[in-house]
């Protein structure tokens, strides 16, 4: 009797085992079938280099794993939905997440100054998207006033998309010299004013390179001594504009302090997307005078550059704006200045010439050796003024202290090779 009950109980056990063989085979068989070496190796080298990427403003401490959990489990991933339109004026009856993009520029239009009223914008594909925005709306807003082509004002010191974008849009582009903090210098600007144009302004709300930034107020206060001289000024605050609005240096982000008309700011800096994306903000004035094209077949205006734009990142956004929330912003970007100012007065202690400007994150030096600048991916520029070579780094989330003070090591050791040879 015993060994029969022994006997069933060892089939029923033999039967669990074998379906959980059959389930783990075939999830294993499934695992192996759609592995691929290639992109399995990728994957490792980038999760391992990513660690010391300290050199561009990228924000490797991403937190979209349950997204992309969620994106599965809703089904929404076998969905193409396309932000094609206007999230301010939603007729399009095809698949989109207008209405998740309008609330992530509604979450951020009051953080510049922006009244709920008088806001429009769209989530971009990135800054330049942002930037490109900025110049074609204020140069479209500028010649709609006047009926004369604005020229464009930018310092030498600002990222090369301002340039680049000018000159696509056949814009005259002025650059103006920049001191040697990376800011626009007011009496080279004024000199170079053309009086009978209109004045398109970017100003640059932390260079690439330095982290300077443009002193609004003396700029406006030159502009202000031309008043037939029409002004429409842009903010290019791809990095910064992403962690100021969040710290006591909120103002100079803010329109209701320095009059600005629109902002760009990327979403793979500061806010933690993991593909490039961006915000582009301004006013219903600015956008309720632009070229609107009506397309039929969407139902509606179209002020906007592309046609196509991307689902995906207004819910990523919406997704990261929903699991930070304002304090989580706030703690990141008081953690941030608070490492940048750490890493420069170490730098201080070892009398490595350094520099960081104020409510910058970017610490920028005298540039180590190359073996250096490869470890930790430091992006090269020079600047005679400050002694030729230098190198930066950005501390972004991921750049944390320990993983700073492994690079310092290393600066420290090979200063004594060098210094012993
Ligand atoms: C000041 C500034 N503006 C614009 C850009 C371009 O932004 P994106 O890379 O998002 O196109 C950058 C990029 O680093 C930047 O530093």
């Amino acid at each position: 009797m015993f060994s029969v009950i022994r006997c069933k109980k060892m089939s029923i056990l033999l039967t669990a085992i074998f379906a959980i063989a059959t389930v783990c085979g075939s999830a294993c068989s499934r695992k192996t079938t759609h592995a691929d070496p290639d992109l399995d190796s990728f994957a490792k080298q980038i999760a391992e280099r990513k660690v010391n990427d300290f050199g561009y403003p990228a924000n490797h401490d991403i937190r979209l794993g349950d997204f992309y959990t969620w994106l599965t489990s809703s089904k929404l991933y076998a969905a193409m939905i396309n932000n094609a339109g206007d999230p301010f004026d939603q007729h399009g009856g095809h698949l989109n997440a207008l209405s998740f993009e309008r609330n992530v520029i509604e979450f951020f239009g009051p953080h510049y100054g922006f009244d709920k009223g008088n806001l429009w914008g769209l989530v971009t594909a990135s800054g330049t998207d942002g930037n490109n925005h900025g110049i074609y709306f204020g140069s479209k807003y500028l010649e709609k006033k006047t009926r004369k082509k604005p020229v464009v004002y930018v310092s030498d010191a600002a990222h090369y998309s301002n340039m680049r974008l000018a000159d696509l849009q056949n814009l005259k582009l002025v650059l103006v010299p920049s001191d040697v903090h990376g800011r626009m210098i007011p009496e080279e600007f004024e000199k170079r004013l053309v009086p009978n144009r209109p004045a398109l302004m970017v100003y640059a709300m932390g260079t690439t390179f330095k982290g300077g930034i443009d002193d609004q107020d003396a700029l406006n206060k030159i502009l202000a001594r031309h008043p037939s001289i029409e002004v429409y000024r842009h903010v290019d605050a791809a990095l910064f504009g992403g962690y100021l609005p969040f710290t006591e240096f909120r103002d100079l982000v803010d329109r209701k302090k320095h009059p600005f008309d629109s902002i760009a700011v990327s979403g793979h800096k500061f806010f933690g997307m993991d593909e490039p994306a961006g915000i582009f903000l301004t006013t219903m004035e600015v956008k309720n005078n632009q070229n609107p094209f009506e397309v039929s077949y969407l139902n509606g205006s179209m002020p906007m550059i592309n046609c196509s734009r991307s689902a995906l990142s207004p819910l990523k956004l919406f997704w990261i704006i929903r699991h930070t929330g304002e304090q989580g912003f706030i703690s990141q970007a008081a953690s941030l200045l608070e490492r940048a100012k750490w890493l420069k007065d170490s730098m201080d202690k070892m009398s490595w010439p350094a520099w960081l400007e104020p409510a910058s994150n970017t610490v920028y030096f005298k540039r180590p050796p190359d073996a250096l600048v490869q470890k930790y991916d430091l992006a090269p520029d020079s600047d005679a003024r400050l002694g030729g070579n230098l190198s930066h780094i950005v501390v972004m989330q991921h750049v944390t202290k320990e993983r700073l003070q492994s690079f310092l090591n290393d600066l420290e050791r090979t200063r004594q090779v060098h210094e012993t040879r």
